[in-house]
């Protein structure tokens, strides 16, 4: 949708001012969280009541970190219109299908004759197989094969198999034993030599239950001889560089990862390549994106991040690169076909809304006129937690080129500043350049909205100075629970604890001239706060301003700070922010 049709130009504002919720919860299960994975996605309908509660039916919504698009999904469901924007383009394709609907029976009927023309073939050719069971062989395609890492015994140089010494239900073993030696390896300090496929999840050719079990020599062979295809089709091969954080993080050296190709196994890319060609022969625009946005879910899932989980629910894990001990490579054409139906699900259940989306940095948004937009509500990058350049390569290479990773507002330790690292400092005057543009967009008296939470402090400052200096002021605090919250109420990540809920900060538009207050703004008001409290309800001079600024200016040094930016025309403008005025004197 072009942005014109979002109208912007001499439109009254429809920004509305209703009390916030204090605390909003929501669930993983609807159909915008199971349409395509994103790291950190806020579920919509936690959105929803913001958006209620900030603007009026028809108002414009705009989101400079739209991620997924999970505001622009609350818009339409609220009756709102949404302009949404990312630096990455996979957040763009994921933001763009996750707000317009397709039409699910067309898309059921292109995966039909998908089927019908070609898939059925092609998924006979790469996933027939067969497995040991206890009452014979089973012939059938495989659901799930599951590769295992190899190690060289360094005692007789033979090889031993993680698979073979994991137990249903435990941790993996740091020690495994060689079966031949009877010596005792040490994972931690002796590479992988191979991965080898051990174990099959297969659906029989005469139907029922899925079956279990070891794959026959046949399987093997045929696994074997499909790994040495030649790969015809294209397949991205952009680089993932040694300096990225998540490269660094999952150890991808050890993996031999150089570009997005080294991400998948043969089998897989062999599958998704000619998938990928298929939907590309689509003539259909809107069902030939919809299809591609199934497929890039379904590449992240046959990707050699997917974890074994005993337990099943096998999946990468999201926001990190990690690639497993056990994975298990799934059918790509199984899973395709699940994604589509999840993607119908969603599709089933969408309004038709008006929602624009654009590729640009939030720090600068020269689509959007002044004053245009009704409410922000936005959720960036927390610091250092989550490098969505980086773990979204892996899917969104298929669109084209990945995101400019030098323009991410995140906090960059591992590449030095000369390589494009970024330090705390440059994470937030990026993050002022991201507000000061929203403060633009925004119409006088509407809100912003900004989704955040760190363990860090220094990160909590970086937030808090960037909102001060692009003249934004805080309103409002509200508690967000995404749903599904473990035992121990907080979330662990590399062994460091992250905190569970996540903040939903309320700012408002601080009128021209107020200069940055740190800390001496909130002693000086609470002071002053405290001080009207006290008075009775008479006109007295103790509510002029000059008496109110000795008040704030003697509580900001009692309070052991400095006055600075506490100028007497400021601190009339946050009376006048604060507080009802009637001749000169100030109410709460
Ligand atoms: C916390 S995520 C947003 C997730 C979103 N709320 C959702 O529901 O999916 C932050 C987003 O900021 C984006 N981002 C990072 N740097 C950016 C920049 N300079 N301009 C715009 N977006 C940026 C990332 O690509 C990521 O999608």
């Amino acid at each position: 949708m072009a942005p014109a049709q979002i109208e912007q130009v001499g439109r009254r504002s429809l920004a509305r001012r209703q009390p916030l919720p204090e605390y909003v919860v929501g669930s993983k299960g609807g159909p915008w969280y199971t349409s395509h994975t994103y790291p950190t996605k806020v579920p919509p309908e936690t959105i929803v009541p913001f958006i209620e509660a900030s603007t009026m039916p028809g108002g414009l919504v705009a989101d400079p970190f739209c991620g997924s698009g999970m505001t622009g999904v609350a818009a339409v469901l609220a009756g709102r219109q949404a302009a949404l924007s990312d630096l990455s383009p996979g957040a763009v394709h994921l933001a763009r299908n996750h707000t317009r609907r397709v039409s699910p029976d067309q898309l059921a009927e292109t995966v039909l004759e998908f089927d019908r023309s070609w898939m059925r073939r092609a998924e006979h050719d790469l996933y027939w197989s067969s497995v040991h069971t206890e009452d014979g062989d089973v012939f059938g395609l495989a659901r799930h094969t599951v590769w295992s890492e190899v190690y060289e015994c360094p005692k007789c140089a033979s090889e031993v198999v993680l698979w073979d010494a994991t137990e249903p239900d435990r941790p993996l073993p740091r020690d495994i034993r060689c079966d031949r030696c009877k010596r005792w390896l040490d994972r931690r300090g002796n590479q992988p030599i191979a991965s080898v496929p051990r174990w099959l999840t297969l659906a029989p050719e005469s139907g029922g239950k899925l079956v279990h079990g070891d794959p026959t020599p046949e399987a093997l062979y045929q696994i074997g001889k499909i790994a040495r295809r030649k790969i015809t089709r294209w397949v991205p091969t952009a680089p993932i560089h040694p300096s990225r954080e998540m490269y660094i993080r999952s150890a991808l050296h050890l993996r031999g990862v150089r570009t997005v190709a080294d991400m998948f196994a043969r089998r897989p890319a062999l599958a998704l390549s000619r998938l990928w060609h298929q939907i590309g022969l689509v003539q259909a625009v809107p069902v030939r994106q919809a299809l591609q946005f199934a497929f890039t879910n379904t590449a992240w899932h046959a990707s050699r991040m997917r974890r074994y989980n005993a337990k099943g629910g096998q999946r990468p894990l999201t926001g990190t690169l990690f690639i497993p001990q056990l994975v298990s490579e799934p059918n790509v054409f199984e899973v395709f076909r699940h994604q589509v139906r999840q993607v119908c699900r969603l599709y089933d259940v969408l309004p038709d809304g008006n929602v624009d989306v654009n590729q640009s940095s939030a720090t600068d948004l020269c689509w959007i006129a002044d004053d245009s937009v009704d409410y922000v509500f936005t959720d960036p990058p927390f610091g250092n937690n989550i490098h969505y350049a980086d773990c979204n390569i892996v899917w969104e290479s298929w669109l084209g080129d990945p995101t400019d990773n030098d323009r991410e507002i995140v906090v960059n330790k591992s590449r030095r500043v000369e390589d494009g690292g970024k330090t705390v400092n440059d994470y937030q005057r990026l993050l002022t350049e991201a507000f000061c543009e929203a403060k633009r967009v925004v119409a006088k008296d509407s809100r912003v909205s900004v989704v955040f939470h760190n363990s860090d402090d220094a990160v909590w400052t970086a937030l808090l100075d960037a909102v001060e200096d692009s003249g934004l002021r805080q309103a409002e605090v509200s508690i967000l629970d995404k749903g599904q919250r473990s035992q121990k109420g907080y979330k662990s990540r590399r062994g460091e604890l992250v905190p569970f809920y996540d903040l939903i900060l309320t700012f408002k538009v601080a009128g021209k001239g107020i200069p940055r207050l740190n800390g001496a703004g909130d002693l000086a008001m609470d002071a002053v706060t405290a001080h009207l409290e006290a008075l009775d309800n008479s006109t007295s001079p103790k509510r002029q301003v000059d008496y109110l600024y000795s008040v704030a200016v003697g509580a900001v040094i009692g309070g052991g700070e400095k006055p600075i930016g506490l100028s007497l025309r400021a601190f009339e403008q946050l009376c006048n922010d604060h507080f009802d005025r009637v001749d000169g004197a100030y109410f709460l």
